[in-house]
């Protein structure tokens, strides 16, 4: 069979097919229990679904715009102005289906093979594929001081000809950490003094805890012309828990978004009508949900944390948002995807092995989903991986006995 250099080069998603894992165990009736999610559990606001509904009733479901529809620009030019203090204009803005694909339409507009694309290390799984994707070479940032948080100096190391962009996910998946404002300011300005695009990845930035605030990258630009290269990527998948409706949106200059309009249009053509009605219901609705939302995870994290922090070995830096929390394990084993396959085989407890977000010997473990399974889950984990535990653990009416180590 014949594949495409690029087809050969790009890996399945792990966190999609551990998910699918998830969903054969649970069909078959295991007890497992997913601290893997992506997702929030609650459901999408009442806004977005009156909004589609009385949409779906009209039967006039046709084609959108290829770059969004006029009203959907208008929401997302007020959510910009709300959230970011800055007003853009419609002919700024791409609507997608889904952030993913706004993130990957703009890195189709800009980047040529051989081109290398900057992150900072832990990453989302998806940045080195979609990297790969357009041909280009992906290149992740580690701080080299162990933390979660790059200094400049780390990023200016990477530095090289070929650089075209760098991308900041703040809050980030999957340590759940806030950037500096501090450091924010330096990117920005680091990024526009080198001409490099700057991608920032801000779908988590209303998910954040104990009062802080992620920084306006806006804040901090000079060149405010229509040259400017910072893209700003946003979305209703997370703060609204919408995923399943698929919008996201990027804000850039203005030749630039006609670009990926243009790119978007030749794969998928405009998201669909009615999910743009239901975004737009969610954005210009009542925003009670978004902080019921923050404040459920806000609590599920003082709760993980709290067990994390009991639990003899493990290391963990509490997160200032999102719905993960990476956790150092590499005491009890280094090799994380070993560990993960372990702890779901012994004790059905599902985990992301940190080897896929650039870190080895982490785990990712989400907090979107309830109370119960986030003690629950830490319970087994703590069973299985504590020699001096227990010989049996209870699941239900199933026991479980130790037959290692
Ligand atoms: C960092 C990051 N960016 C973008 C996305 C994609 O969001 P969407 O569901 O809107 O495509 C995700 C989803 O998991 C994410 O974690």
């Amino acid at each position: 069979m014949s594949i495409s250099l690029i087809g050969r080069s790009v890996g399945e998603s792990v966190t999609l097919k551990l998910n699918e894992t998830f969903a054969i165990l649970k069909a078959k009736g295991e007890p497992v229990i997913h601290l893997g999610g992506g997702e929030p559990k609650s459901k999408a606001p009442i806004d977005a679904i009156t909004a589609i509904a009385s949409h779906l009733n009209s039967g006039e479901v046709r084609y959108a715009p290829v770059d969004g529809t006029v009203d959907m620009k208008k929401a997302v030019i007020r959510y910009t102005l709300d959230h970011y203090h800055r007003k853009v204009e419609p002919e700024n803005i791409v609507v997608s289906s889904g952030a993913k694909q706004a993130l990957m339409v703009a890195l189709q507009a800009i980047l040529d093979p051989q081109d290398e694309l900057l992150y900072t290390a832990p990453y989302w799984v998806s940045y080195p594929e979609m990297a790969r994707l357009c041909g280009a070479v992906p290149v992740a940032v580690t701080p080299e001081d162990g933390t979660f948080i790059p200094r400049m100096k780390d990023i200016e190391q990477n530095i090289s000809s070929y650089t075209k962009a760098i991308i900041i996910n703040n809050p980030n998946n999957p340590s759940g950490m806030i950037y500096p404002a501090e450091f924010i300011k330096e990117i920005v300005e680091f990024t526009e003094k080198k001409g490099i695009y700057l991608i920032m990845d801000d779908i988590y930035h209303s998910l954040v805890f104990d009062g802080k605030k992620t920084a306006n990258p806006y804040d901090y630009v000079s060149d405010f012309s229509e040259n400017s290269k910072l893209i700003v990527i946003n979305g209703v998948s997370k703060a609204y828990a919408m995923t399943g409706f698929r919008i996201g949106w990027a804000v850039a200059n203005k030749k630039l978004a006609k670009v990926m309009a243009n790119i978007q249009g030749h794969q998928t053509s405009g998201p669909s009508v009615l999910l743009q009605k239901a975004a737009i219901g969610a954005i210009n609705g009542i925003q009670s949900s978004v902080e019921s939302l923050r404040a459920t995870l806000e609590n599920n994290r003082n709760v993980l944390v709290a067990q994390l922090k009991a639990f003899d070995g493990v290391y963990v830096t509490p997160p200032d948002g999102t719905f993960y929390t990476f956790v150092d394990f590499s005491k009890y084993d280094k090799d994380s995807t070993r560990l993960s396959n372990f702890l779901l085989e012994k004790v059905r407890v599902l985990t992301m092995p940190g080897v896929e977000f650039g870190m080895e010997g982490y785990l990712r473990l989400s907090f979107c989903g309830s109370i119960k399974d986030i003690t629950e889950g830490i319970e087994r984990i703590k069973w299985a991986l504590d020699p001096n535990s227990p010989n049996e653990l209870y699941i239900g009416e199933r026991k479980l006995v130790r037959d290692w180590n």
